[in-house]
């Protein structure tokens, strides 16, 4: 299989960590019910291909994302892999207290709150507005703090938003300081329905650094609608960023958002950061063979360029070998 040549650029990370989403914002999104024993085996391929922080589920109310539904099967088919993976994150998605108290139940080490930078997504993805859903999550991370469990916080439609078009900056910037004083210890800026472009990056970053919050602690999410993720993904890492959520196979979207498409794919990434000799941990042919085993479940190929183009230069399946932890 080929890789890519490896010529380093100036002022970007040396190493980027990356924060895979594909079993929750990819699978959230499917139109059919994907079995619970792919969802554990597709995190256990996910953690032998190198991925050090895999968001494992939603515990979100059932009715509102009915494919994930089954957290409270998934958990338990997830220990052990944190043994056979010594330093693996395995984030779950929490929006009240209900979820946490699931969550905690369940043994979830870390925990992400959701909230939302314009009030039409506020009230269509939490049912609230923006400002209530706030004050929903702040018994939730004082709660999990306690529990000794960090809490990310996202904050979505960062960059543009479908019913309200353009975000201002002082709002995008207001609302991720209210989340980081709840005391969220990393900050992920969505651009849910992936409309942002890379000079808009730059100014949102460098707006969130005049207000006091560095780069260290932000991270960014970007969908890929209009093919822009990886261009933002390199503004953010010049800008200090070195935390990229990714989705596997390029899965991926937001249920209430209609206009959200798969986030950016976690080959597609890693092809340029590698290319960019920027270490990230990730073995690229057994992460292609992930989703390209995951693709055969869900029945369709992947929309990633990277898995389009690598995975018929795979002679064998790494992911089916022994070595690969079943789920
Ligand atoms: P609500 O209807 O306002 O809930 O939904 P409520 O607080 O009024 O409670 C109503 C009933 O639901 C109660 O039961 C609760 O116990 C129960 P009853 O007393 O009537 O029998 N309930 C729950 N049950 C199980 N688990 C729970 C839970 N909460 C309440 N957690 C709520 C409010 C927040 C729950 C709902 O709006 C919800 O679940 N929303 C989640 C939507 C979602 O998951 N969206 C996708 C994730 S966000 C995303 O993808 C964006 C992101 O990727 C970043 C980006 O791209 O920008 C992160
Ligand atoms: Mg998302």
């Amino acid at each position: 299989m080929g890789l890519p040549s490896v010529v380093p650029d100036s002022g970007l990370p040396g190493r980027v960590s990356i924060h895979e989403v594909g079993p929750r914002d990819g699978l959230q999104n499917e139109s059919s019910l994907v079995p619970v024993t792919v969802k554990a085996e597709f995190i256990a391929r996910l953690a032998a291909a190198g991925l050090e922080r895999v968001e494992a589920t939603s515990f979100v109310h059932p009715k509102w994302v009915p494919q994930l539904a089954d957290a409270e099967e998934l958990m338990p088919r997830l220990a052990g892999l944190t043994d056979r993976h010594p330093g693996l994150r395995l984030p779950v998605l929490v929006p009240n207290e209900r979820g946490l108290d699931r969550a905690l139940a369940h043994h979830a080490t870390e925990i992400a709150v959701f909230a939302s930078a314009t009030e039409t997504f506020a009230r269509r993805n939490l049912n609230r507005s923006a400002a209530e859903a706030l004050e929903m999550f702040r018994p939730v991370v004082e709660r999990a703090a306690g529990a000794g469990v960090p809490t990310r916080g996202y904050l979505s439609m960062c960059f543009g938003d479908p019913w309200e078009g353009p975000v201002p900056l002082d709002q995008v910037v207001g609302f991720g300081v209210r989340l980081l004083e709840l005391g969220c210890t990393e900050l992920s800026l969505g651009d849910t329905i992936g409309v942002a472009t890379p000079g808009q990056v730059t100014a949102l970053l460098a707006a969130f650094d005049r207000a006091g919050v560095p780069a260290e602690r932000l991270a960014v999410h970007f969908h890929d609608t209009y093919g822009q993720a990886l261009a933002n993904t390199l503004a953010a890492l010049r800008s200090g960023v070195s935390t990229v959520d990714a989705s596997a196979g390029g899965l991926g979207g937001c249920p209430y958002a209609k206009s959200a498409t798969g986030n950016l794919a976690t080959e597609d990434l890693v092809w340029m950061l590698h290319g960019l000799g920027i270490e990230t941990g990730v073995d690229l042919r057994s992460l292609v063979a992930t989703s390209t085993w995951m693709a055969r479940q869900l029945g369709r190929p992947s929309p990633s360029r990277a898995v389009q183009a690598l995975a018929g230069s795979l002679t064998a399946d790494p992911a089916d070998s022994a070595d690969t932890p079943s789920a």
